[in-house]
């Protein structure tokens, strides 16, 4: 179906693919993996027409489509999701959906203009069409819900439906379980097999998660540095050492948390109450974080957690309740003020300044500082992110999807924080990378500040954390010491998989 023949794309001396041969078959679902910063994206914006290749060709379905611009290729036949969302935000997921059939509606803009009624029945048929794309990606009954105001994942699958309204012959999904929890992957692969089984659409597939990978894949392909390194069938590369070296990784041994003292309680959330809106997400939380803990919070999508998150750095307003760091109130305080007193909040998705440069975004995150330990702290970010000492002049924007997230990371670091607040540190990394996340975290929580990590991971939150708690609903459902909750059998069921 796509066929992929010594495809090169440089960027100044940088050489994101070299030389690579694919072949897509009519009909499979092919993974392709590798670390972050090895060229993934970069092969599906070649292929789909976004970027042009340095050399080689590219083939769909026995036609040459090198080169073609993006409408092109897209009405031939070929969609895309973004690793980085791409959605009209304040638009109702339906018209998000609406927008991708328009390149395949016959009606013509005059038509449009006229309100013709090959127009108007085009249009009814077409947000039919919408509907019945949301309810098979599981969004029924969100239609009217503006894009940015559903949960990350929610918003993943709004990017699928949109992608399935070009009617494709062959689908791209660049990290469709990011910030998707164990549950929701587990439906996200059974939507993935239907798509191919009903629809009989070819899948090419970007996933960090290889439990997914393993779980829907026909067949895998590997790159590394720009170069394919293996490919063949899940357990062929499971076991090429190549793959193992460049990208699982040999099981690290765990760090266990330093022991957590009695220590004092540094944030304290009592019975808060916020939303958008005129709806509620949260509830009435209950929280705290003591000194030297790593609290970790999970729950699923949409239960309220970001949402927690924005209210403690003052993102958002609380309605009612409390929120205590140390014995100041800060709950309702504006956000730059609750910086200055020591709270840096990593958020989800990244939100890098994409036109500043890597070194740029790390100052920005030293900007309440008074210390005279900045340039010692960007020389030891250095060491532990080599990729961001090697890139500190790119263009932030220009990162791959882990290195935008290595960067948001360390800039949170850079602020040395009293309390880091982490939202989904591990979404878009590679395995072994998700192990240096949270070997970071244990080295901040060694050096003495407290964590309160939202991880769609739970396994490894657990695992890494002192105390859990489980938001359900705008709620805290359950709370304990985190190995408790591990072992615990309804925490297993929902979040564990
Ligand atoms: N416009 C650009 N200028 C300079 N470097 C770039 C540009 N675009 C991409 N790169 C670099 O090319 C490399 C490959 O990026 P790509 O986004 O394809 O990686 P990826 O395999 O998708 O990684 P990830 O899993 O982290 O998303 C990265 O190191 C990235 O920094
Ligand atoms: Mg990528």
């Amino acid at each position: 179906m796509l066929a992929v023949e010594r495809l090169s794309r440089h960027f100044g001396g940088l050489r994101a693919l070299e030389d690579v041969s694919l072949a897509v078959r009519d009909g499979e679902i092919l993974g392709l993996i590798g670390p972050n910063g090895a060229g993934k994206t970069t092969l599906f914006n070649v292929v789909t027409g976004f970027l042009r290749p340095t050399a080689g060709r590219v083939r769909f379905r026995g036609e040459e489509i090198t080169g073609w611009p993006a409408e092109r290729v897209t009405a031939r036949g070929i969609a895309r999701t973004f690793q980085n969302i791409r959605l009209f935000r304040e638009m109702p997921a339906v018209e998000n959906v609406v927008v991708g059939e328009h390149v395949r509606t016959r009606a013509t803009l005059l038509d449009a203009l006229a309100h013709t009624r090959t127009h108007r029945a085009e249009e009814s048929a077409g947000r039919e069409r919408a509907r019945a794309l949301l309810a098979l990606v599981g969004l029924a009954g969100r239609e009217t819900t503006p894009a940015g105001a559903l949960a990350y994942g929610d918003q993943r699958r709004l990017e699928i439906a949109r992608a399935l309204a070009t009617r494709p012959a062959l689908l791209l999904l660049d990290e469709p379980a990011a910030g998707m929890n164990a549950a929701e992957t587990e439906a996200l692969m059974a939507l993935i097999r239907r798509l191919r089984d009903s629809l009989g659409l070819t899948v090419l597939l970007i996933e960090h998660d290889m439990r997914l990978v393993m779980g829907v894949c026909d067949r895998v392909a590997v790159l590394n540095f720009g170069r394919k390194i293996a490919e063949g069938s899940r357990e062929e590369v499971r076991r090429d050492p190549a793959v193992i070296d460049a990208y699982l990784g040999r099981r690290a041994e765990r760090r266990a948390p330093a022991a957590q003292g009695a220590g004092d309680v540094v944030l304290a959330v009592e019975d808060l109450r916020a939303g958008y809106g005129r709806g509620d997400v949260l509830h009435g939380v209950s929280l705290e974080v003591r000194a030297g803990q790593i609290a970790t919070l999970i729950g699923a999508n949409g239960a309220g957690k970001s949402t927690l998150l924005r209210t403690i750095s003052g993102l958002l307003r609380p309605r009612t309740g409390q929120i205590r760091l140390g014995q100041v109130a800060i709950g309702g305080a504006a956000p730059d003020r609750i910086v200055g007193l020591g709270v840096a909040h990593v958020p989800e998705g990244r939100q890098i300044l994409a036109r500043l440069t890597v070194e740029e975004n790390l100052r920005a995150g030293a900007y309440a500082r008074r210390d005279r330990n900045i340039e010692h702290d960007l020389a030891a970010l250095g060491e532990r992110f080599p990729v961001l000492r090697e890139r500190r002049a790119q263009p932030a924007g220009t990162l791959s999807g882990g290195e935008q997230q290595m960067l948001a990371i360390a800039r949170g670091l850079m602020a040395r924080p009293r309390l880091l607040m982490l939202d989904e540190p591990s979404l878009g990394l590679a395995p072994q990378f998700v192990d240096r996340v949270f070997e970071v975290v244990l080295g901040v929580q060694a050096g003495g500040v407290p964590v309160l990590l939202v991880e769609q991971n739970a396994q490894r939150a657990l695992e890494t954390a002192h105390w859990g708690y489980v938001l359900e609903s705008g709620r805290i459902a359950t709370q304990g010491a985190a190995m408790r909750l591990l072992g615990d059998a309804a925490v297993q069921r929902a979040y564990l998989g």
